[in-house]
């Protein structure tokens, strides 16, 4: 790409990324041998690094992915695994250029299998301090939801004494909504978005990646996020993205990811040049690195490719990933 080495310096933060979805094939086996987790056997995808990877580059859609994510994460089970998971991927991100990263969580995956959400916190305590300390970014830890799982439920995890004392502690920056969108719209979750605004954490759901332009509106309205997720077909309503504008609101958008998944058909599709122009703010993301083929920098690669922006874009881009960031105005300083 020409502006390679000035985008790999370009100082960036990150907002949308599942720590799940860093999981590489080859920690995936190495954690499925160590903790004797059995993987499908009846799935030749899992013979090898070669055929997992192959099947990755032929997800279908979020629905066909999100079975192979949640297969992947069962091998995480001790303290370390969700350590080494988070490490691996500070190291990516520290070597692409990443100062600041806010990163996705889902405990309900874990605590499904009966890991304590603990195990899961203190693990990637570890490697949030260690990344802070050797590579000297900052980062935010984001309580993810799984939109799949009845409301009920995710109340009920939301409300368990363990990820009340973490929001309480301040190791939880904010509450998220991933998973599947379709048939699970925002305003489910209503009582427990309130709850959060209460207790102080910042908000943001996934909406309109594969569902409606109406699922960006309902999530500000009924969940009040202050950020969107995706977000990508918002331009499918004129007024509601006049209406992002004004109220500042920024997308983290994943063009890689809605290429892999097939929200659009390539790079070139995702409506970069029309965000820009209309002044939505968004910031660019690797969403799921280790199942959808490239890190921050292969995306903000991609996207340099298929929209050829300028230098000032770019300015523009790291600006409002900056002042997106959710880290406190001394730090907002400090990265600018
Ligand atoms: N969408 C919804 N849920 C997810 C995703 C995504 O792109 N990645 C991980 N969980
Ligand atoms: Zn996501």
């Amino acid at each position: 790409t020409p502006l390679h080495g000035f985008l790999e310096k370009l100082p960036k933060c990150e907002h949308h990324i599942h720590l799940e979805g860093a999981l590489s094939p080859s920690l995936l086996f190495q954690l499925a041998s160590r903790n004797q987790i059995t993987l499908p056997q009846d799935d030749d995808a899992f013979s090898s690094h070669e055929s997992l990877l192959a099947r990755y580059a032929q997800f279908s859609s979020l629905d066909d992915f999100l079975h192979y994510y949640f297969i992947g994460m069962s091998v995480l089970v001790l303290e370390e695994d969700f350590e080494a998971l988070a490490w691996d991927y500070f190291q990516h991100a520290s070597a692409d250029g990443v100062h600041h990263a806010e990163v996705f969580f889902d405990p309900q995956a874990h605590t499904a299998r009966g890991i304590s959400y603990t195990t899961v916190l203190t693990g990637f305590s570890a490697a949030r301090s260690r990344a802070e300390r050797e590579l000297g970014i900052s980062t935010e830890l984001i309580c993810c939801f799984l939109r799949h799982l009845p409301a009920p439920e995710c109340l009920a995890t939301f409300e368990l004494e363990d990820v009340q004392a973490s929001y309480a502690s301040g190791f939880i920056k904010g509450i998220g909504l991933d998973s599947n969108e379709l048939g699970f719209p925002p305003h489910l979750f209503e009582e427990m978005y309130q709850k959060a605004g209460k207790l102080g954490l910042r908000r943001t759901a996934h909406a309109g990646e594969e569902g409606p332009a109406s699922f960006i509106a309902s999530a500000l309205e009924t969940l009040g996020v202050e950020r969107i997720d995706h977000g990508i077909r918002l331009v499918e309503d004129v007024e509601l993205m006049r209406k992002v504008v004004a109220s500042g609101t920024m997308l983290t958008t994943c063009p890689m990811s809605n290429v892999v998944l097939r929200c659009v058909e390539s790079v070139k599709e995702v409506p970069i040049r029309k965000f820009l122009d209309a002044g939505v703010k968004f910031s660019i993301n690797s969403d799921d690195p280790a199942y959808f083929g490239g890190y921050i920098l292969d995306n903000y690669c991609a996207v340099h490719e298929a929209h050829d922006l300028t230098i000032e874009d770019w300015e523009r881009i790291c600006k409002h990933s900056i002042e997106g960031s959710w880290c406190n105005e001394a730090r907002k300083n400090e990265l600018s």
